[in-house]
Formats: structure tokens, C-alpha cells, sequence
């Protein structure tokens, strides 16, 4: 059997050169991910080019998994870690006040706006038996996603926010947790490299006030979750009040969460009553 390709200096040094802060690790997972000294080339040649390491790699680490990232997926952060994170102490904490529990049934999980589906994946492994939905816009983020949530028993969907779920969820989602775009339309421009060019648009810009689809979540929230049920929100320190204000206005309780740690935060809210009637579905 041949040997595995060990990163020299020179993969080191051209890695440094590229701007690469992490040379030395990167080096060592490129070596892993090449079974050949030619592939390792191919692999510094296409992260020395300026791709996301887990593009070139095809994975990221999140929450001690291996997340499945295609090229021109949102790679996933190690922020958001915090959003599963909140999430799971609510699945916890919700022993006894979620519908689902008192009935026996599992609890109704949906992971909007999924990208990879990371954080789906992640609440599925971490949480136990859970029903989970994962969902987005964009076609290569939809076929990215079900190889990682497929696995554990979800399902994906693909289409513009609540549209693309199954209306039979309606009313009885237990955890929304959304880490939906929510960088100014202006601040992309300021952006790494790595994500202005190589993750979609769609998955960073949030509108002229980074708001508009955390806007368009918070507004319909009520008639999708189950009572008791959470909505969470990833979004910056700098919005997390007006972010906030969208779960208030909505009809929904706030409370900003944080981790200096991580340099998260997010908003998390229930219902403050029942829905409204229904008139047919958000837009
Ligand atoms: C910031 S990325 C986050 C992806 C994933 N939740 C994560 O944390 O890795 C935002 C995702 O929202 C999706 N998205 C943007 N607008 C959407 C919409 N109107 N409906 C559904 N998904 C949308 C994008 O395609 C992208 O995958």
C-alpha cells in the first residue's frame, strides 16, 4: 500500500504565503483528504486559489461532526454551535411542557434555512429520536443538506421559508431554529474573500438592514410553532435588538443569548398566545 502524502515545508510555506493563518494544521488535513502527493497538490493548489478550506476539504467540523459541504454551500460556522447549543437545553428543559411530550410523540424539530443542514444534523445527533425538517431556498444547498440529515432520519425540503415545509407541521413545530442570512446587502462587500466569492449570495445577504429574512421568520412563527414551542434566531450583538423587536411585534416573547466564547448570539422566543386564525399561508 502506498504512504499516505505528508505535507512538506513547501505545502506549508505556500499555504503561509496564501494568507492561510492555520498553515500548519490546514497542511495536515489537506495530507488526510489527498490519498496521492499529486492529489495533495491539486488540494493547496485549489486553497491557495483563495476556496474555503472545507470547500476544498468537502466537510467542516460543527458540534464534533462531519458536515458534508458542497462547493457553493454556506459553510458553517462555529458560531452557531451556540444556536444548537440553546437549542438542546430547551428540547431539555421542555420535558413536560411541549405538546409532543405529553402525548408521547416526538418532538417536531425544524431546521429553516439549513444550508448544509449542519444544525439539524447536529440537534439529531446530540438531542436523541427527534422529527426533524430541514429547509431552504437554494437547490445545491437542498441536495447538500439530505446527505447529512437524511441519515439521521429527517427529511429536506426545498423552497422560499415556511413554503417549503409540509403544511401538516403547521402548529406543531416544538424547535424552529433559523440561522437565515443576516448581513447588510452593504457590509458583503467587506467581507472575507472566502465567503464574497465563494458562498452564495443568498446565504449572506439579509436586505439593507440584514433584517428582511429574519423579518419574514419571525412574522409567520406563530402559526407554525406548537404551543410552548421555541423559535431561535442566529444574528449579530450589534441587531440583536431589532432582531429582538421582530419576535415582539410578532407576538412573540425575546430574550437575547449570548457566548463572548463563541462571539454568538441569539434571540429566542414562544408564542405569547394562541395564533391567529389562519388566512392562508405567510408570504
Ligand atoms: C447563513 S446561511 C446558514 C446555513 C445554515 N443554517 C448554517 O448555519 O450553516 C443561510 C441559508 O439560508 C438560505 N436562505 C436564504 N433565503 C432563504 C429563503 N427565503 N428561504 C429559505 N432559505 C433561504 C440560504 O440559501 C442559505 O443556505
Amino acid at each position: 500500500m502506498a504512504a499516505l502524502p505528508v505535507p512538506g515545508p513547501s505545502v506549508i510555506t505556500r499555504l503561509r504565503a496564501a494568507g492561510c493563518v492555520f498553515a500548519e494544521e490546514e497542511a495536515l488535513l489537506l495530507a488526510a483528504a489527498a490519498t496521492t502527493p499529486n492529489q495533495l497538490d491539486t488540494l493547496v493548489e485549489q486553497r491557495v486559489s483563495g476556496l474555503p478550506l472545507e470547500h476544498v476539504l468537502g466537510w467542516a467540523e460543527f458540534c464534533g461532526l462531519r458536515i458534508e459541504v458542497d462547493a457553493g454551500v454556506f459553510v458553517p460556522r462555529r458560531r452557531t454551535e451556540f444556536l444548537v447549543r440553546q437549542a438542546l437545553q430547551l428540547l431539555s428543559e421542555s420535558n413536560i411542557t411541549l405538546p409532543s411530550r405529553r402525548t408521547g410523540t416526538l418532538p417536531v424539530v425544524v431546521d429553516l434555512c439549513c444550508g448544509s443542514g449542519a444544525v439539524g444534523s447536529a440537534l439529531a445527533a446530540l438531542a436523541g429520536p427527534l422529527e426533524l425538517h430541514a429547509s431552504d431556498i437554494d437547490p445545491a444547498a437542498v441536495r447538500c443538506a439530505a446527505r447529512n440529515i437524511v441519515p439521521f432520519g429527517g427529511a429536506v425540503h426545498e423552497g422560499d421559508l415556511y413554503e417549503a415545509l409540509p403544511e401538516r407541521l403547521r402548529g406543531r413545530i416544538d424547535i424552529l431554529a433559523v440561522n437565515a442570512p443576516y448581513v447588510p446587502s452593504a457590509a458583503i462587500a467587506t467581507m472575507p474573500q472566502e465567503a464574497r466569492l465563494h458562498e452564495p449570495r443568498v446565504s449572506l445577504d439579509g436586505g439593507t438592514d440584514g433584517l428582511h429574512v429574519q423579518r419574514r421568520v419571525a412574522a409567520a412563527a406563530r402559526q407554525w410553532l406548537a404551543p410552548g414551542g421555541s423559535l431561535l434566531i442566529e444574528t449579530s450583538r450589534r441587531q440583536a435588538p431589532r432582531t429582538a423587536g421582530l419576535f415582539i411585534r410578532s407576538g412573540l416573547t425575546a430574550r437575547v443569548a449570548g457566548s463572548g466564547e463563541l462571539d454568538a448570539t441569539i434571540v429566542i422566543g414562544t408564542a405569547l398566545n394562541d395564533p391567529p386564525a389562519e388566512t392562508g399561508r405567510p408570504s
